[in-house]
């Protein structure tokens, strides 16, 4: 299935690292649609997308509202199926896998990062982090270091046992990231991720997601319709009306 052949340079690819162009992608769309019924007829969110995610990549998706963002997000870790075209995620296809396996692969596979943080209003900062860790079986215990690590790392230290409503928009986007990262995904997700934010929490989390590519080697797929978002990407693609328009491939 996967020709075998020297790896090349990865088109528009404009980090500073070289990434080279692995025989098995992260994430590989191929001609992929998703058709919606829309008073009495079928809309296409996504209209024949075929797009390679490279491992270890940051990749923003720019487009406008309505674009298909969230769509391509949802089809990648298996909350939603295409109505043509195939998924693959580390070369397996989704819709070859049970229920089961693609729930237990959304679960660990990736980590998902919402415009509106998501977070349980009603736990504390440390317990929102771990709880995903919890729910895959690892102890309370095990579960709270991680959880501290992380916080720790994202600049969080000192804030564990606040709720979550002490803490501002960017603080509360970066225990979300946490949270994304508790069971080490190699895969991140981030839906708008600064939508809610000013500017400069704005860039303070995008720092963050640009560290776990360059730094932790994660492959992070950011939608977004932000432009100034676009810059700490190493690459920039392009969707309107459910249509990649640049790059792509
Ligand atoms: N569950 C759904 N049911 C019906 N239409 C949907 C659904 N999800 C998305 N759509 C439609 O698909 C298009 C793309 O939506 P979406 O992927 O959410 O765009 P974006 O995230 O770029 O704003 C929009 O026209 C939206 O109304
Ligand atoms: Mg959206």
């Amino acid at each position: 299935m996967f020709a075998p052949g020297p790896p090349e340079r990865v088109a528009g690819f404009r980090g500073d690292r070289e990434l080279k162009r692995d025989y098995v992608a992260a994430i590989e769309y191929l001609d992929v649609h998703r058709a919606f019924p829309e008073a009495g007829r079928q809309h296409e969110a996504l209209s024949g997308v075929t797009l390679r995610v490279e491992r270890g990549e940051f990749l923003a998706i720019a487009g406008k509202s309505g674009s298909g963002k969230t769509t391509l997000l949802n089809l990648a870790c298996g909350v939603d199926v295409p109505t043509a075209g195939e998924v693959l995620v580390d070369g397996r296809n989704l819709a070859e896998m049970s229920d089961r396996q693609r729930s237990l692969l959304r679960r660990t596979h990736f980590g998902i990062v919402f415009q509106f943080f998501n977070l349980m209003s009603t736990l504390s900062v440390e317990e929102n982090v771990s709880l995903p860790a919890q729910l895959a079986g690892c102890t309370v215990r095990e579960s709270r270091e991680r959880a501290r690590r992380l916080l720790s790392d994202l600049g969080l230290s000192g804030r564990e046992r606040d709720p979550i409503d002490r803490l501002s928009g960017g603080e509360q986007q970066r225990v979300a990231i946490a949270r994304a990262l508790i069971n080490n995904p190699p895969v991140i997700l981030a839906d708008e991720p600064t939508g809610n934010l000013d500017s400069e929490s704005g860039t303070v989390v995008l720092q963050c997601l640009a560290r776990l590519s360059r730094e932790q080697g994660r492959t992070v797929l950011m939608v977004t319709h932000s432009s100034d978002a676009l810059e700490f990407a190493d690459r920039v693609i392009h969707l309107r009306d459910g249509r990649l328009i640049a790059g792509g491939g």
